[in-house]
């Protein structure tokens, strides 16, 4: 039997808004308060996790922290937060000169006021990169010494609050060999090691992860991933774990057993391997049999962390279908995520209080 717990809202953004950071930019709009009903009480999926030594997280929609029923869940059913957006580079290094770091302090701010870890996403990415870096980046010396500066300077910044790093994110090409991005133009794959090794340098005690999507089955990217990897851990670059990002469609499940020896090919180098951004999406309408059957493909990865060495953390892609990425990125497709847009329990949800309860 599951246990039914009040859910808490222990933190309030215009709280911490005021009494918090220095130099707020201004904010993003919150949305405006809905006349939706109370969430349906829920068992906190954190305290179950918890039991079984799984970190929960989940990626939070920054201006959503001012909405109080938004914030109390992220509290009370997850133990580990990720910025969905404003720790990408765009936000967090906007101009050569300036770091803006509002907006990662109040969410560490908000992770140490709910004992919740904090994932920082994500230092190098080809994507969300801003355009003065293409402007003025133009030879290998040049980008080492950005990469290594801009690891370092944000990994020092949240030394002691960021337990794990996206380090590189999306560094493998989808047909064949690396990502023919602007750090491997002009450096192959030394802004990698670049990257990993300032990060360390700054914070030692930082866990540090490749992260990568499509790579969470037996495949010829996941293949590619494993090498560089394997190239990392004996060439002893300061690499500790590989996130699969699992954004996942209901209608092409990888097969389970794939999934779990690929974890298992990692976990043997050494590595620790995170579900890092979790999200089951299906086309069309949310039918019960649909539901029933997202429901099961959540149970069936939930169930594989839970049965396989060396991996201990799932965080999913949002909160609740109302604040997911995949309709925008995919119109017509979504109800990706635990809750619905109402942040009503889906029978996803109960799937993965079953399996983490039992
Ligand atoms: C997505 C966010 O969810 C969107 O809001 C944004 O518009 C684009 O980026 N892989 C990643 C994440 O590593 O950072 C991406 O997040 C989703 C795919």
């Amino acid at each position: 039997m599951l246990t039914f717990l009040k859910t808490a809202a222990p933190f309030s953004l215009p709280l911490l808004l005021l009494v918090g950071c220095t130099s707020a930019p201004p904010a993003p709009e919150p949305e405006p308060a809905q006349a939706d009903p109370a969430p349906a009480p829920l068992v906190q999926l954190r305290t179950l996790a918890q039991k079984r030594g799984l970190e929960l997280g989940v990626a939070v929609d920054f201006k959503m922290l001012a909405n109080a029923k938004y914030a109390g869940l992220v509290a009370s059913e997850f133990s580990a937060i990720t910025a969905e957006n404003v720790m990408k580079w765009e936000t967090l290094h906007p101009q050569a000169d300036r770091f803006e770091w509002f907006f990662g302090d109040t969410l560490a701010d908000f992770a140490g006021a709910n004992q919740q870890k904090f994932r920082g996403h994500t230092l190098v990415w080809h994507s969300q990169l801003p355009q003065w870096v293409k402007d003025t980046v133009k030879t290998r010396d040049a980008m080492l010494d950005l990469v290594r500066t801009h690891s370092a300077a944000i990994a020092d910044h949240y030394k002691g609050r960021v337990h794990k790093w996206d380090v590189v994110n999306e560094v493998i090409d989808d047909t064949e060999g690396f990502r023919k991005s602007e750090f491997y133009t002009l450096t192959g794959t030394d802004f990698i090691d670049e990257a990993f090794r300032a990060a360390h340098g700054a914070d030692p005690d930082a866990l540090l992860y490749i992260n990568d999507y499509s790579v969470e089955h037996l495949g010829p990217k996941s293949d590619r991933l494993y090498q560089l990897c394997a190239d990392l851990v004996s060439r002893k670059v300061p690499i500790h774990g590989v996130g699969l990002q699992a954004h996942l469609d209901l209608d092409q499940m990888p097969g389970m057993d794939s999934f779990r020896k690929n974890i298992e090919r990692f976990t043997a180098l050494g590595l620790q391997v995170d579900i890092t951004e979790l999200d089951i999406r299906f086309s069309g309408p949310a039918t019960p049999e649909r539901l029933a059957a997202q429901a099961q493909a959540y149970r069936d990865v939930f169930e594989v962390i839970l049965t396989t060495e060396g991996t201990d953390s799932v965080t999913l892609w949002g909160l609740d279908d109302g604040h997911s990425w995949i309709p925008k990125w995919r119109p017509g497709v979504g109800n990706a995520l635990l809750l619905d847009r109402k942040y009503q329990p889906k029978p996803a949800y109960w799937a993965v209080a079953e399996v983490l309860g039992r």
